[in-house]
């Protein structure tokens, strides 16, 4: 249960035009999840807001498909007239409502729980009708400034495009975030006007409003002003992200994982990680990824959606996506696992294979150069060097299955569909194209034909 006394609006409904993206800026990722996520999440799970209101425009229907958790409520702004009227449209969900409202911008994602925690507890024992956080800082620029009063409560927040020369000296900036008593809100919302030099709506202007009809207005100034930072552009993104980034390898570090280089590790934030693993430099762990105890990521491996058991060896520069490895396997260096693919207790996927939608059963081999595909492989089975199921036919996929104990030679080509039955043995070179019984010897390669003295009789004919 959420607090009552608590609704967050989310403003999310910008198309972010200084991102120069044909995605919506609030969908752009931040350690693989979306920028708007990260104030859901605070708000949802972090201060446990009564109602969570994102507003939508741009995109929106996008934004919506990201986030189906059904705690949250969307509005659709339409076109988007500024951040007063994006507030304005969420009118008829805080019909009657007295409490608080807390508004947060999706493009300010590096705010922490605490802070908020600590800036509603703020607003609620300043006796004030609006609290707007803040930050000083060396470069203000791009920032809306606050313009502190006799006595320092705020009298008015200035754009930075309609600020006047004594006021762009200002250092302390409008974070954006603000608590704001709903019916006072609303009623505010109502006198704001569009004469500024962007046209808009905005949002700040309720600053000075409130201060007309004698009323309080608190500023808040945080300890970090980097969690406050806005995502404008790309540049803005690429630093929010290293400081996430940051965070997150510290962390991890703390809970027992070793990361030889932090600046050249990239994990999501997404993924989980167990103690003792050891993560070498320049590997990247994406999306719903988990990684088990005293695993081994060499240099250079991308793992994205996939579960590593614990006790598991990633060679070097291998690619691995929505695939299940078990305890003990190793893979790589230069594998490749496709979607679909297990590897099950002790088994190896060595250098220059390919696996996809594909079981490789327990203390099985696959070293080097092979393609197994739709394929079901038993236990202890060694597949050669050069194997390549032939599991398309031009048109359509087939299964091969090899069960257990069977050994397959080098260079062999089995071609789907086809079974290769427990504890038998295909030759080196041979085309599989029939199944094989349990224990049989299948070879399918031509006879040798050798020419004793060839290289004479050839000299003697010149
Ligand atoms: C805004 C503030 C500025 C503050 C800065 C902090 C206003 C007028 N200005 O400026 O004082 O210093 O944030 O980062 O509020 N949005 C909508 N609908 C709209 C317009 C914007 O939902 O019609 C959303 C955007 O998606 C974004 C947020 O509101 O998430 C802020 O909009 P943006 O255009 O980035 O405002 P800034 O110019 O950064
Ligand atoms: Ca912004």
């Amino acid at each position: 249960m959420g607090n009552d006394d608590l609704t967050t609006i989310i403003l999310a409904a910008g198309k972010g035009t200084r991102m120069k993206s044909d995605l919506v800026k609030v969908l752009h990722p931040l350690l693989g999840v979306p920028m708007v996520g990260y104030p859901i999440d605070l708000s949802l799970n972090g201060i446990n807001s009564g109602k969570t209101i994102v507003v939508v425009g741009y995109q929106g229907e996008k934004i919506r498909a990201h986030f189906p958790d059904n705690r949250l409520i969307f509005v659709d702004q339409g076109d988007p007239l500024g951040t007063g009227h994006a507030v304005l449209c969420t009118e008829d969900h805080l019909k009657g409502f007295k409490g608080t409202v807390l508004i947060l911008c999706a493009d300010v994602p590096l705010l922490k729980r605490d802070t908020v925690g600590k800036f509603i507890d703020a607003h609620k024992s300043n006796g004030s009708t609006i609290t707007v956080m803040t930050a000083i800082l060396e470069y203000p620029a791009g920032y809306g400034r606050i313009v502190r009063m006799d006595g320092g409560l705020v009298g008015r927040i200035v754009e930075e495009r309609d600020v006047s020369p004594p006021e762009m000296a200002i250092k302390e900036v409008n974070a954006g975030i603000y608590c704001i008593d709903s019916p006072f809100l609303f009623e505010a919302l109502g006198r704001v006007r569009t004469d500024n030099a962007q046209g808009e709506y905005y949002l700040t202007d309720i600053a000075a409003i409130a201060n007309e009809q004698g009323e309080r207005v608190y500023g808040f100034a945080v300890e970090d002003p980097t969690e406050v930072m806005g995502i404008n552009t790309r540049v803005d993104l690429a630093k929010a992200d290293e400081i996430l980034r940051n965070e997150l390898l510290t962390q991890m570090m703390l809970d027992g994982v070793t990361i030889v280089d932090p600046k050249t590790t990239y994990i999501d934030k997404t993924v989980r990680v167990g103690r003792d693993t050891v993560i070498y430099p320049n590997c990247y762990l994406q999306g719903e990824t988990t990684i088990g105890e005293r695993c081994v990521l060499e240099p250079n491996s991308q793992i994205t959606d996939s579960k590593i058991s614990s006790d598991v060896v990633i060679r070097a520069s291998s690619v691995i996506a929505e695939s299940t490895i078990n305890e003990g396997a190793s893979i790589g260096p230069f594998a490749r696992l496709r979607p679909g693919t297990v590897v099950k207790r002790n088994a190896r996927i060595g250098n220059f294979v390919e696996v996809k939608k594909s079981i490789i059963g327990e203390g099985s081999k696959a070293n080097h150069l092979t393609y197994l595909g739709d394929t079901t492989v038993g236990r202890d089975v060694n597949v050669g060097a050069g194997t390549i199921t032939c599991n398309y036919d031009g048109k359509k996929k087939h299964p091969t299955v090899i069960e257990d104990d069977v050994f397959v030679g080098s260079n062999v080509e089995l071609v789907a569909p086809v079974t290769v039955k427990k504890g038998s043995t295909i030759g080196a070179g041979s085309t599989i194209t029939k199944d094989i019984p349990e224990g049989a010897l299948a070879i399918s390669r031509s006879k040798q034909k050798t020419i004793r003295g060839w290289k004479h009789r050839k000299a003697r004919k010149k």
